[in-house]
């Protein structure tokens, strides 16, 4: 394989090993292999590589580091073709989650879902597509409009966009109030944790006796040896928001909000955690 590719033969091996770590690739005697869950999820590295190659990474690393604010880069990199390379990243976890969430609302006989943070609705559009939902509203930046247009364009759906900033909660609540289920996948490690506070607060708040919160995230792992939250909190770091929470962190900021929790589950493969919570 090193030969073949022309990279160093001992690198190479270093980087295969960690990678079967995380279970994307699987050995058998001298073969490797992607395994079933690194095919799935190999289009988001590549994906999200492509991404970091817009991004001066180095740069920006040292900046933070000599004490510069952390920046959001969605408030810099807002292009349509930024847009169009992170919608194609975020449609990869859709996939994958989307079956999950999807048998956990039909559990629930759920109809009106609430995506916070939905991008351009992949994720509402795949629960719409496996009958978890008949009525579905995906708030986020006005700058995924667009690309949520195109998704949707042609088709009959009913399915809302609504364009907020999640950190303005007295403009998402009248949203939540009717909402069977409010989803936020992979969004609350963007906001600071006084901002995390305030949205599951106000979830809680706005939700009726009955609904359910459902966070999905990649949560500090504590002890594990290898996780993908650890190799995120760089990201997270040069975003300023220094996200490093633990299932049971969030758990707990739940449950003082005033949902009840559920279940708490991840999957091989997937590097997050779900996290369901329910309004008594
Ligand atoms: C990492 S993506 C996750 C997308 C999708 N929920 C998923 O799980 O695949 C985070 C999303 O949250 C949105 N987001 C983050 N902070 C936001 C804010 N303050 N207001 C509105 N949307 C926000 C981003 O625009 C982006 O679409």
């Amino acid at each position: 394989m090193a030969r073949a590719t022309g990279v160093e033969k001992s690198s190479l091996a270093i980087l295969l090993a960690l990678m079967e770590k995380g279970g994307m690739l699987e050995r058998d005697g001298k073969q490797v292999a992607l395994s079933g869950e690194g095919r799935r999820l190999f289009p988001l590295v590549v994906l999200e590589s492509a991404l970091n190659h817009e991004w001066p990474l180095v740069d920006r690393m040292v900046k933070v580091l000599r004490g510069a604010p952390g920046h959001d880069y969605m408030d810099a990199e807002t292009g349509p073709a930024f847009v169009e390379k992170y919608c194609k990243a975020m449609e990869v976890n859709a996939n994958a989650l989307s079956p999950r969430i999807a048998r956990e609302l039909r559990r629930a006989a759920v109809c009106k879902v609430v995506d916070l943070g939905g991008a351009d609705g992949a994720m509402m559009e795949r629960l719409f597509h496996l009958g978890a939902a008949v009525e579905g509203v995906v708030i986020d930046r006005s700058i995924m409009h667009a690309a949520f247009n195109n998704r949707f364009r042609g088709t009959d759906s009913p399915i809302q966009f609504i364009p907020a900033d999640l950190r303005d909660v007295d403009r998402l609540a009248p949203f939540l109030g009717d909402a069977d289920a409010v989803i936020i996948s992979n969004v609350l490690h963007m906001m600071s944790l006084s901002c995390v506070e305030r949205l599951v607060a106000c979830a809680a708040g706005a939700a009726t006796a009955g609904s359910a919160i459902y966070i999905y995230d990649l949560f500090d792992a504590g002890e594990a040896v290898f996780d993908t939250a650890s190799i995120m909190t760089v990201d997270w770091m040069l975003q300023g928001t220094g996200f490093m929470m633990t299932t049971e962190e969030m758990a707990l900021l739940m449950q003082n909000a005033g949902f009840e929790i559920q279940t708490r589950s991840s999957w091989p493969g997937l590097p997050g955690t779900l996290i369901i919570g329910r309004k008594q």
